[in-house]
C-alpha cells in the first residue's frame, strides 16, 4: 500500500535552480596541477578557496603566499560571497520547502510532515536499526506524486558500506505500486571508497543534479570512512574538519537544488554514561549543528523500531513506532 501524507501547502513542484558554477581552473594562476593539490586538500570550489587562510592555501597547493593570497583575493571576487539574502527572498525558498513521506505515518508526524527538503535529516543507532532500510524506502518514496508523500524527484545515493540492495528497492517499489525498472533507474547509487571520495561525490552529484531533478542526496553512512580513518585522538581535530566541510557542503546543495539530505550515522558508546542509553551518534557537535532534523533508531519487539526526535529547535521532542517489514517502512 503507498505510503499516506497529506500533501502540505509547500509541497507544489520545485524546479531546481542550478547556478552556473566556476571551478578552481576559472581563477588565473590556477592551472591542472594546482588545482589537483587544492581539490586533494579539500578546496573543492571558489567559496572553500573565498574562505580560507593564505597559509593554508599555499601549504596545500605548494605554493608561495603571496600569490595565494591573490588566488584567495580572485576567488573571493569571483564567488558569490555576497553571503545576504533579502527576507522576502528567504521566504520564497521556504515556501517551496517539499516533505518525502517515511512510509510510517508516526514517523512522518514526529518530522513534522516528512523528511525535508533545505534540510539535513540524520537516522542514527546501533546495527541493524533501521537506517539503511529508512534510506531505501525514502529512496523509493520520493518518486512518488506528492498526493502520496513524494516529490517526483530523483535520487543521488552515496553508498559507504556497500549495503545498497536494488533487490529491496524492488520489493519496496513493488509494493508502493511503482515501476521497479523505473525506480530504479532513478535512484543513482555511487559507492565511496574512502572519506574523500565520498566528498568528491558531492561535487559529482552537483553535476547530476544539474541534468536530472534530484531532490534527494542520501549519504549511508556519513561517518564511517571517517571514524575509519581518523583514528587516535590527535586526528579528532581534522576529522571534525573535514567533516564539518561535507556536512556544509551537503547543506549547500540542499538549498541550491531544493533537495532533501538523508545521512545516516552510528553510534558510539559513551563510558560515561551510567544510567539511560549509554550511546551517542558519531561526529558531536559538528553534526549536532549540520544535521536539522535528528533521529535516534533503536530496536524493539521485532519487527518493531523506535524512532526518537534529538534535539530539535522547532519541533516537539517525541517518539515515533514503525515496523520494518518485507514491504519496507509500515505504521
Ligand atoms: P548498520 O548499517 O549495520 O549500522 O544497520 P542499519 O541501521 O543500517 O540496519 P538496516 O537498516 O540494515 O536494518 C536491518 C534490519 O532490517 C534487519 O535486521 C531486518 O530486521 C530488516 N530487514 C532488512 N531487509 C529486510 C527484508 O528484506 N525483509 C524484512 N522483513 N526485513 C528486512
Ligand atoms: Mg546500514
Amino acid at each position: 500500500m503507498p505510503p499516506k501524507t497529506a500533501p502540505r501547502a509547500g509541497n507544489a513542484d520545485a524546479p531546481p535552480e542550478p547556478k552556473p558554477e566556476l571551478t578552481l581552473e576559472d581563477i588565473p594562476g590556477i592551472g591542472a596541477t594546482i588545482a589537483e593539490k587544492l581539490r586533494e586538500a579539500g578546496y573543492t570550489d571558489l567559496m572553500e578557496l573565498a574562505v580560507a587562510s593564505p597559509g593554508d592555501v599555499a601549504e596545500a597547493a605548494e605554493i608561495g603566499s603571496p600569490t595565494a593570497a591573490k588566488i584567495i583575493a580572485e576567488a573571493r571576487r569571483k564567488a558569490d560571497v555576497g553571503g545576504f539574502e533579502s527576507g522576502t527572498a528567504l521566504l520564497e525558498r521556504r515556501k517551496k520547502l517539499g516533505r518525502i513521506s517515511t512510509g510510517a505515518k508516526s514517523l512522518d508526524e514526529l518530522l513534522g510532515g516528512g523528511v525535508e527538503t533545505q534540510a539535513i535529516t540524520e537516522f542514527s543507532g546501533e546495527f541493524g536499526s533501521g537506517k539503511t532500510q529508512l534510506a531505501h524506502q525514502i529512496a523509493v518514496n520520493i518518486q512518488m506524486p506528492a498526493a502520496q508523500g513524494g516529490l517526483e524527484g530523483e535520487v543521488v545515493y552515496i553508498d559507504t558500506e556497500s549495503t545498497f540492495r536494488p533487490e529491496r528497492i524492488v520489493d519496496m517499489a513493488t509494493a508502493a505500486g511503482l515501476d521497479p525498472p523505473t525506480t530504479l533507474g532513478h535512484i543513482h547509487v555511487a559507492r565511496a571508497f574512502n572519506s574523500n571520495h565520498q566528498m568528491l561525490l558531492v561535487q559529482k552529484a552537483q553535476e547530476l543534479a544539474r541534468e536530472k531533478r534530484i531532490r534527494l542526496l542520501v549519504v549511508d553512512s556519513l561517518t564511517a570512512h571517517f571514524r575509519a580513518e581518523y583514528l587516535g585522538r590527535g586526528e579528532l581535530a581534522p576529522r571534525q574538519q573535514q567533516l564539518n566541510k561535507h556536512l556544509h557542503e551537503l547543506l549547500r546543495f540542499a538549498d541550491t537544488y531544493n533537495a532533501a539530505i538523508v545521512v545516516t550515522n552510528q553510534v558510539s558508546a559513551r563510558p560515561d554514561i551510567l544510567f539511560g542509553d549509554p550511546t551517542r551518534p558519531i561526529g558531536g557537535n559538528i553534526v549536532a549543528h549540520a544535521a536539522t532534523y535528528r533521529i535516534y533508531l533503536r530496536k524493539s519487539k521485532p519487527p518493531k523500531r523506535i524512532a526518537r526526535l534529538i534535539d530539535s529547535p522547532n519541533l516537539p521532542e517525541g517518539e515515533a513506532v514503525f515496523s520494518l517489514t518485507g514491504e519496507g517502512i509500515r505504521e
